[in-house]
């Protein structure tokens, strides 16, 4: 539910309570009496990890925070066993279960108190919990330091990365072998975090970008404060707040999937991924990855390894490699590359297909970029017009037109249509934004 909230890494609207740090007791006494700690006062953390909704939850002492911005609050309220039998006021360790193939683990969060492990899904600790670490996670040591789950993605299996001092203790989910490294390069984590598919060693106030399987710091400026990335802060940070719109005020510009699966959404200056809601949905200014789109985009789709981004009568086609590299040449006019007049209103290309959909005015225009040159093959009127965006995927066709969409399951039925369909809501869970 953070559309339009974060920019850069992690910085979120709203403000952080300005309370004195707490001196926080760790025994049972006198916590409830204690002033809240303040993560702006640049606190060292016990565990980072998101849950279950992607909420990404900070712990320090007997308190968490429960997102990257608003004010601490006791642990034992969101997960009440963890202080009941044990007393003990602190998480060593925490991260979310990756393991798509195990369904009843899959996305439980746990907890490590000590030498035991929590497991809780919906905050609520499933039964047979807790348990001794070495029941669910045999070779890995008590009294941790941190935790981060790791997809075969990046980890070749699905794993999870236990750090104790230098070493991180790499737990094959499959397999359950753990094998044992050193990173001496890489300070002592005291929580670790997966964050839209980044790897981060928290430290003090600060922290680290790593790479997973070889323990490297990722190039650029290590450490940096957490301040300035994962939480809101007076005088820290970037700069440039975004409202979360209302559903109902949602305007999409433009929409795509590319050949990774991954889903772009395009509104004003922002864009924002749809495929990493496992850590919830966060907008950053388009120019942070496509520096020359400083205006916007009108209508994006993804062909080849490539996306095509039109803003007005021009066309930029990009490499979907990380650098979001400009091919040479480019931009060109639509009418050149695509053999329509810009400036379009969407456009969308169905999965392994050649033909490019361009929905202009009443008009949809179906283009073979196979064929040289470009030109258009077929026109059809469209049941309505103003159209914002359009997307091709395995559910079918979305035409998106302010808040609402019409779905059709393929684009000749949209060609062919003669009545709209009934439009249907963007919702909070499809585009995080408020109810
Ligand atoms: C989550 O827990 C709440 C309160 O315990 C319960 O009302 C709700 O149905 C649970 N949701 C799921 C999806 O299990
Ligand atoms: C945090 O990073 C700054 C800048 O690199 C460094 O000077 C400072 O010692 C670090 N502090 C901690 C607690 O890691």
């Amino acid at each position: 539910m953070k559309l339009l909230a974060t920019l850069c890494l992690g910085l979120v609207l709203g403000l952080a309570a300005s309370l004195p740090l707490a001196d926080v007791t760790q025994g049972d006494e006198g916590v409830q009496e204690a002033p809240l700690p303040d993560r702006c006062d640049g606190l060292e953390f016990d565990a980072i990890t998101p849950d279950e909704k992607g909420n990404t939850i900070f712990f320090k002492g007997a308190y968490l925070w429960n997102g990257f911005h608003g004010p601490a609050q006791l642990a034992n309220e969101l997960f009440k066993e963890l202080d009941d039998d044990h007393h003990i006021g602190h998480v060593d360790a925490a991260f979310r279960m990756h393991d798509p193939d195990n369904h009843d683990d899959h996305d439980h969060v746990y907890f490590f108190l000590d030498d035991k492990v929590f497991s809780y899904y919906n905050q609520t600790l499933e039964s047979g919990y807790p348990k001794a670490i070495q029941e669910d996670f045999p070779g890995v040591p008590s009294h941790l330091d941190s935790a981060v789950e790791c997809p075969k993605q990046e980890c070749a299996t699905n794993s999870v990365l236990f750090f104790k001092g230098h070493d991180v203790h790499v737990f094959d989910l499959d397999t359950k072998q753990v094998k044992t490294k050193t990173w001496a390069n890489l300070p002592v984590c005291t929580s670790a975090l997966r964050w839209l598919e980044h790897y981060y060693c928290f430290h003090g106030h600060n922290f680290t970008r790593f790479n997973p399987v070889s323990g490297e710091v990722s190039a650029g400026a290590y450490p940096k404060d957490a301040r300035n990335y994962f939480m809101k802060c007076p005088n820290f940070g970037h700069g440039g707040n975004y409202e979360i719109p209302k559903c109902s005020d949602v305007k999409l510009d433009a929409i795509t999937t590319d050949d990774h699966g991954k889903t772009y959404f395009f509104a004003g200056p922002i864009y924002m991924r749809l495929d990493t809601h496992r850590d919830g949905l966060h907008a950053f200014p388009i120019t942070r990855a496509w520096k020359e789109m400083t205006s916007g985009v009108d209508a994006v789709f993804s062909y080849t390894d490539k996306l095509y981004m039109i803003k007005g009568d021009q066309v930029y086609i990009f490499k979907s490699d990380a650098h979001h590299t400009l091919i040479e040449g480019y931009p060109k006019s639509v009418k050149e590359e695509l053999g329509v007049e810009g400036p379009i209103d969407a456009a969308f290309l169905c999965p392994n297909k050649d033909t490019v959909h361009i929905i202009k005015g009443g008009h949809i225009y179906d283009i073979n970029l196979l064929a040289t040159p470009r030109a258009v093959t077929r026109d059809f009127p469209l049941p309505f017009s103003g159209v914002d965006a359009a997307l091709c995927d395995a559910d079918g066709v979305r035409v998106f037109k302010g808040p609402s969409y019409f779905l059709y399951e393929t684009a000749f039925t949209l060609s062919t249509a003669r009545i709209a369909p009934v439009a249907e809501n963007i919702t909070p869970a499809f585009m995080g934004c408020r109810e």
